[in-house]
């Protein structure tokens, strides 16, 4: 298994480019199995979820087309195109591996009338269920079997008729099963409480480009009018604020000014509002935003929550850099039930934080120091590279294949703004 090796102590200077948003394309990719004609995604993000969303997609009759990768340049383009759905299983060994694969169960729903789809289970940041899912899915006219860890759903009279949903729990994945199965239901359909992460307003904003009918779109209230059928269109995935968030996080915790380019920060608000709370400068550009970081950093208290509060998956990287700040931070992670897995590595490398619960209070001090660290999920991995960008002396980081689910050619990207770290390979 491969491992990044970091000497820290560096001052990150630079531009940084922006990749494709991981969780808006793991919504996107399945919207294929809602037409035969072609669908074209540009800025696609080059990560191991992606290809692994996209052989999910091939053993259900997708064909996918990775347009040329120019040398250097970062995304890629591919085509996909499902002329018949040739299977309606999502099977276990593809589900276990990547818990976004739920997402094909409602656009087959939608176009067969019918799907078999494994149980994600749970991960390591909590049980994750997908109760939500089912339960909406039902209310657009599904009948749903548990049978043998695999979720069997099928259209009542064959089609979706569409129906009220409302969540009790905001959940991202549960609203995007829920409109790519409402876009093709005979009748209208209305979520309530639904989730409005800009995640989601991509998700819409393809759908609707694809001939679907969504009102409400950015708001908890959406009203879909299903139609008899969607066509094919090239769409462009939005940039990822969570990676924009992730290397705002590099400029703080190593004092220096990054510019990220193609970052959008209408949708980074309670991000760039925690940097600026916690004392980095926020500049727009005409490329995108800067963030600088040139005194001492602030303690911060924050909760996170669903969008547009402030994001879950940017708790673990602040976490990294409120360990340099001056003074004690209180974290709440509100969201997840086990998402602090980040804190025993941090700790073997000087930080010091106690947590009780979903609680964490970060008690800030003067540097931390390399070691040798354990990466457990994709953002507490994330922020065990932080750390090490900020630590004395070296570190190692295993289990990179974490970061490689959710960060595109990282070493590269910080490479480019004067980070010293490589990728080991283990052979
Ligand atoms: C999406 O996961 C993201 N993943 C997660 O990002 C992100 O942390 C999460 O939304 C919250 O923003 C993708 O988009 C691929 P939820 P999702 O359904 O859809 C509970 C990352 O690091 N819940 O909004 O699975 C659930 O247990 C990943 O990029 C139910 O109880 O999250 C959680 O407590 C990690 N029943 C809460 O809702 C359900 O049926 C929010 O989950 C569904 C969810």
């Amino acid at each position: 298994m491969d491992s990044i090796r970091i000497t820290g102590g560096k001052r990150l200077e630079g531009q940084i480019p922006i990749s494709g948003a991981k969780n808006s394309a793991l919504a996107l990719l399945p919207c294929a199995l809602l037409t035969d004609e072609k669908l074209t995604l540009a800025n696609l993000p080059r990560l191991a979820d992606v290809d692994n969303f996209s052989h999910l997609l091939n053993g259900l009759g997708v064909s996918t087309k990775v347009e040329g990768v120019k040398k250097g340049e970062f995304g890629r383009q591919m085509t996909l195109e499902a002329k018949d759905i040739a299977s309606t299983v999502a099977p276990y060994d593809m589900v276990r591996k990547m818990r976004a694969s739920i997402l094909v169960l409602g656009p087959m729903l939608a176009r067969a009338g019918e799907a078999t789809v494994s149980l994600p289970g749970g991960c390591a940041i909590g049980d994750r269920p997908i109760d939500l899912h089912l339960r909406a899915l039902e209310c657009l006219g599904a009948e749903i079997e548990l049978a043998a860890g695999y979720v069997k759903a099928s259209a009542l009279k064959g089609r979706l008729s569409g129906g009220d949903y409302s969540f009790p729990v905001v959940s991202v994945g549960a609203t995007e099963n829920a409109l790519m199965a409402a876009v093709l239901a005979t009748g209208r359909s209305q979520l309530f409480n639904a989730a409005r992460e800009p995640e989601i307003v991509d998700l819409c904003n393809l759908l609707v480009a694809m001939g679907g009918k969504i009102e409400g779109i950015g708001s908890s209230h959406l009203i879909i009018d299903g139609v008899e059928g969607l066509h094919g269109c090239t769409y462009s995935v939005m940039p990822d604020r969570i990676e924009a968030g992730s290397y705002a996080c590099a400029a703080g915790i190593t004092g220096g000014s990054i510019e990220l380019l193609g970052a959008k920060p209408s949708d980074m608000l309670a991000i760039t509002n925690a940097l600026a709370a916690a004392g980095l400068m926020i500049e727009m550009t005409d490329n995108g935003m800067r963030v600088t970081a040139d005194k001492p950093l602030k303690p911060l208290a924050i909760s996170t929550a669903p969008y547009p509060g402030f994001p879950t998956d940017m708790q673990a990287q602040f976490m990294a850099m409120l360990a340099l700040a001056s003074g004690e931070s209180f974290l709440e992670e509100t969201i997840f039930e086990n998402r602090y897995m980040h804190v025993p590595e941090l700790r073997r490398m000087g930080a010091e934080v106690d947590v009780r619960g979903r609680s964490a209070i970060v008690h800030g001090v003067e540097g931390l120091t390399g070691a040798q660290v354990m990466a457990t999920d994709l953002r507490a991995s994330m922020s065990l590279v932080l750390a090490g960008l900020a630590a004395e002396g070296e570190t190692e980081v295993l289990r990179v294949y974490h970061l490689d689910r959710g960060y595109e050619r990282l070493e590269e990207k910080l490479q480019g703004v004067g980070a010293s770290i490589e990728r080991v390979s283990a052979g």
